[in-house]
């Protein structure tokens, strides 16, 4: 790296085999890695860059969300995680994410008013969901149904309006619990349960989810604080798989609730948001204790597909931050449950032991991430397993919506549009059906 006489930072690739030399500005964040800005290279050298999945390649400037995988650092707006999940709550998490700062008592009473009145969805849309099998999977429904929302709330789908961008945002949030809580509903069968405004927004969940009509519904404090903070811990996480999907749809200018229904499709594979689903099948498959070096040997082979599911991340090569909260937020339910003896969390437990003091797990820094424990929790709380990721999508929306915006507002910003390294055949003749043999 040398700097230029104004005292900017520039790095020289040099093509070896021409003597050719381009010069590209280094440009620098407020904290973490810089990046070479390689906007100019193709124009300046005929070349693309070549980094599948994204290794090393910065797509976008952000202010939201900070990582610093090798401590094992999570910032929200300069906030650490483990003190937001401590002493915030999840409305405030979603004002800090969307405006930058933590909200005044006054701003906080207003957003909390703004996301209880937006909680209710159009009375049609719930005949959307009779169009599924009640077999499916609610995240198939997630998919459909939060795609349908730009066909009912048109008056919040011009982009170029900061208004209606908002609003927008607003409704997303707002109506995420109901349309997850109503995909549950319908898969067993029950009534859906309109939005009780009185209710904070995690115990709004919890009462759409396990309340019916048929009797008052007590939400437990400890359960619905539980609830709070595991959205908390899943609200953003920079530009994730699913958080690139939301930006890369939203560079064409497609509306915000199509944006979503795509973060929602990319958030349900397994290397992703599908990993906690993945984690309790996985800890239920082993069924006890005494099978875990089974699975670890099998985790560790090359010839073997299997991984330890919860284990490992793209950006941490440290203990995920979310998951030490996570499993502190564990022992607390499944005591405030009075469940004693779990299995489940023994084998969790031993298997997290065991991988850490393993020599193939330490090498390539393998640490539990966020999924590890959240399928206990929710497992005990209640919720079936098939639920786990939609919980992960109704967290992350918040997330994926300020990135949106943070995009849509950045002026420049401009269509996503890769690049490739053609390895196909070149230009050749075509051949008639009868000529070919
Ligand atoms: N079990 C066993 N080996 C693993 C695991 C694992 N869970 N994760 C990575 N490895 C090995 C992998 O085989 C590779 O070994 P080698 O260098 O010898 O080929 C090395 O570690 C690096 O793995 P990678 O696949 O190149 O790493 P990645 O950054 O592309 O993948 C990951 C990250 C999260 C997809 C991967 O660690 C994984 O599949 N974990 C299990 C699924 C999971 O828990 N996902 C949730 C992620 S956190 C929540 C979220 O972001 O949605």
């Amino acid at each position: 790296m040398t700097q230029t006489e104004d005292g900017n930072d520039t790095v020289t690739l040099i093509d070896n085999k021409t003597g050719k030399q381009v010069t590209m500005p280094v440009l620098h964040g407020s904290v973490g890695p810089s990046v070479i800005d390689i906007r100019k290279l193709y124009a300046a050298t005929g070349y693309f860059t070549y980094d599948p999945g994204f290794t090393s390649t910065g797509s976008c400037e952000s202010a939201i969300t900070y990582i610093d995988g090798d401590e094992g650092v999570l910032l929200h707006r300069g906030y650490a995680i483990d003190e937001l999940a401590k002493n915030s709550t999840f409305p405030e998490v979603c004002f800090l994410l969307l405006n930058g700062h933590l909200p005044t008592a006054a701003e906080s009473t207003e957003f909390d008013v703004i996301l209880r009145r937006h909680s209710m969805v159009h009375e049609q849309l719930t005949k959307f969901y009779s169009g599924f099998r009640r077999d499916a999977h609610p995240m198939a429904i997630m998919c459909g149904v939060v795609g349908a929302l730009s066909a009912f709330y048109h008056d919040s789908t011009d982009i170029e309006d900061p208004v209606e961008r908002k609003i927008a945002a607003h409704r997303l949030i707002a109506k995420m619990p109901t349309i997850a809580a109503m995909a549950y509903k319908y898969s067993v069968g029950q009534p859906f349960m309109y939005p009780r405004n009185d209710l904070t927004y995690a115990e709004n969940f919890l009462y759409m989810t396990f309340g019916t009509p048929c009797e008052p519904y007590k939400v437990n404090p400890i359960l619905s604080k539980a609830m709070d903070k595991i959205f908390i811990l899943h609200a953003d996480h920079e530009q994730n798989a699913s958080t690139s999907t939301v930006r890369l749809a939203g560079s064409s200018g497609a509306n915000p609730f199509a944006c979503i229904a795509a973060g929602i499709a990319s958030l349900w594979g397994p290397a992703h948001g599908g990993a906690n689903e993945a984690v309790l099948k996985m800890l239920e498959e082993i069924g006890s204790v005494d099978r875990i070096p089974e699975i670890v040997r099998r985790a560790k082979d090359k010839n073997d597909n299997f991984r330890l599911m919860g284990f490992g991340h793209r950006v941490y090569k440290n203990y995920d931050p979310r998951a030490q909260v996570m499993r502190e937020t564990c022992h607390e339910v499944l005591a405030e449950l009075g469940i004693k003896n779990e299995p489940l969390l023994d084998i969790a437990m031993e298997l997290e032991k065991i991988a850490l003091s393993d020599p193939y797990f330490v090498e390539k820094k393998l640490y539990p991430n966020v999924d590890f424990y959240s399928g206990i929790i929710l497992k005990a709380m209640g919720f079936p397993t098939s639920m786990f990721t939609v919980l992960f999508a109704l967290a992350r929306t918040v997330g994926w919506i300020s990135q949106w915006k943070e995009m849509i507002e950045d002026p420049v910003q401009k269509i996503g549009r890769p690049r490739q390294l053609f390895t196909g055949e070149n230009k050749r003749p075509f051949v008639p059906l009868n000529e070919r043999g």
